[in-house]
């Protein structure tokens, strides 16, 4: 070979390898990946290659062959051309395992700042792709959620030293750009958050797809059209249903506790059937009087955390500075709940980047300018469909001067003097968030909302904002 060939090889070979290197756990590249097969393929049907996906993932076990069918299976065809690389990445960001360190593979980084596990996604979404009658999915739950929370809940129970959630953690990037190690948060449950969000969206995604009449072209256009919506001015308000940031609300309408206990005790009826090993443990020690109440507790802890709760972006993705000096703890409950709008940034976020880089300007601003420990809210609600965590639950913010220890400060990113924020936006505050604080004791059942300007002379959170929250439930004048 000429020198000049051997460079030519060379530097191919590494420009290949670098590619792969750019390929990064975000699902916008596993889309590019999916796109890539659809096209070298000749644009198969999205069934085809989720199960082409999965197979060169090696998804595959008994409990998965009961409800999908096996390897062998006539019903779909399977003759996809995968190349090794693409192979390689499908697998590394779909097979799913936590390792001895804390990091949890198998998940990756969507478009909103949610991070999903992968493979109860694809089963969802193939679950739903292979029902042949409108309404009736095989395996929809089991194969999404209801295999992992049931187990779950059974080894929380059962555990000698069991996480502090039957659900959960959630977890932060190495990185939020090019992120491609995730870091559990807390001790690993066999439900840790990017599981059960995961399995939600597959869930959302497998019972879409089950109406014939709402069958994509594409699975690269499936995902695409849930994960990457873009916001228009009208904003959430005027959004379709299906996409993520309406994830919570979506599966609300979708599924209920009745039908969860139900899903839950037929999943573990047949895992056990299909698992001899499992069964033994369970059985042994387990009688049924006690499994319907490690059921019923561990769903509610699922309920509340994953359906009243809203989601709050940890500190972590939206690339918080560290608290300065030491914080002063909240004695809990609390009886206020103080409304702001932050006037500056003026424009609304319509995504997860632009509510991300809000927070660390006000972050910035409160700290350097103010000479601040810290942003000074509890919470933040961004107009992409997530509230933001501040200070949080536990730590005293800096927001309402003189009220600071008696509520939590939670400000929408604009300016609220002539219009509101969307309405979705403010129930995830006035119903969500407020749902979610009295059931966990942070706030107390009968608490007040105040807005800034009743307390401390400014105009904050705005005229139109503020004669909102006059209509809210909890909204009181302040008592002399
Ligand atoms: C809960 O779901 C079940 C099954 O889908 C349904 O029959 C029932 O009416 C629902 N209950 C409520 C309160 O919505
Ligand atoms: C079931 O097991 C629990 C403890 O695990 C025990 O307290 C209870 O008496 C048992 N019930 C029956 C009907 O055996
Ligand atoms: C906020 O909105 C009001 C009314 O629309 C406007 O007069 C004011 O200049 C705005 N302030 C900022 C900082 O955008």
């Amino acid at each position: 070979m000429d020198l000049h060939l051997t460079w030519m090889v060379f530097l191919l070979l590494i420009t290949r390898s670098l590619m792969d290197d750019i390929k990064t756990h975000h699902m916008d590249d596993f889309i590019k990946v999916v796109e890539t097969i659809e096209l070298e393929n000749h644009a198969p049907n999205p069934l085809v290659v989720v199960r082409a996906l999965r197979e060169a993932a090696g998804v595959d076990t008994p409990f998965i062959q009961y409800y999908l069918g096996s390897r062998s299976d006539a019903t779909v065809p399977h003759h996809l051309v995968i190349k090794p690389a693409d192979a390689g990445y499908i697998t590394k960001v779909t097979k799913h395992r936590v390792t001895v360190l804390g990091v949890e593979e198998g998940v990756v980084l969507t478009a909103d700042g949610t991070t999903v596990a992968l493979a109860p996604l694809l089963l969802g979404i193939e679950a739903g792709l292979r029902s042949t009658s409108l309404g009736r999915v095989r395996g929809l739950y089991p194969l999404t959620l209801t295999k992992n929370l049931g187990q779950s809940f059974f080894q929380h129970a059962q555990s000698k030293r069991p996480a502090s959630s039957p659900v959960g953690p959630g977890g932060c990037w190495d990185s939020v750009m090019t992120p491609r190690v995730f870091t559990l948060s807390g001790v690993a449950s066999l439900a840790t958050e990017a599981l059960i969000t995961g399995g939600m969206d597959g869930v959302i995604l497998g019972s879409h797809v089950a109406e014939h009449s709402s069958r994509p072209l594409r699975l690269s256009g499936l995902l695409k059209q849930y994960y990457n919506h873009q916001l228009s001015r009208e904003g959430l308000d005027a959004a379709p249903a299906l996409i993520s940031p309406l994830r919570r609300s979506r599966f609300r309408k979708l599924a209920n506790l009745t039908l969860l206990k139900r899903q839950i005790r037929r999943t573990v009826a047949t895992y056990q059937s299909l698992d001899k090993d499992w069964n033994k443990e369970v059985e042994q020690k387990v009688n049924r009087t006690k499994m319907e109440q490690i059921v019923n507790e561990g769903l509610k802890e699922f309920v509340h955390s994953y359906m009243d709760c809203p989601a709050i972006v940890p500190r972590c993705m939206w690339e918080a500075e560290p608290y300065r000096g030491s914080p002063t703890l909240l004695s809990l409950p609390l009886a206020f709940l103080f409304i702001h709008h932050t006037y500056e940034p003026s424009q609304p976020c319509l995504t997860f980047q632009q509510c991300a880089r809000d927070m660390r300007a006000m972050q910035r601003f409160h700290q350097e300018d103010r000479g601040w420990d810290d942003i000074g809210y509890s919470f933040v609600a961004g107009s992409d469909g997530y509230l933001y965590e501040g200070r949080g639950w536990h730590w005293q913010g800096a927001h309402t001067k003189g009220h600071n220890s008696k509520g939590y400060g939670v400000s929408f990113i604009g300016n609220y003097t002539s219009s509101i924020p969307p309405q979705r936006i403010m129930d995830l505050v006035r119903l969500q968030l407020t749902k979610c604080a009295t059931d966990e004791g942070n706030l107390v059942s009968d608490f007040t909302v105040h807005g800034h300007r009743q307390l401390v002379s400014t105009s904050c959170p705005g005229d139109a904002l503020y004669s909102e929250i006059k209509g809210w439930k909890h909204f009181e004048e302040v008592k002399q």
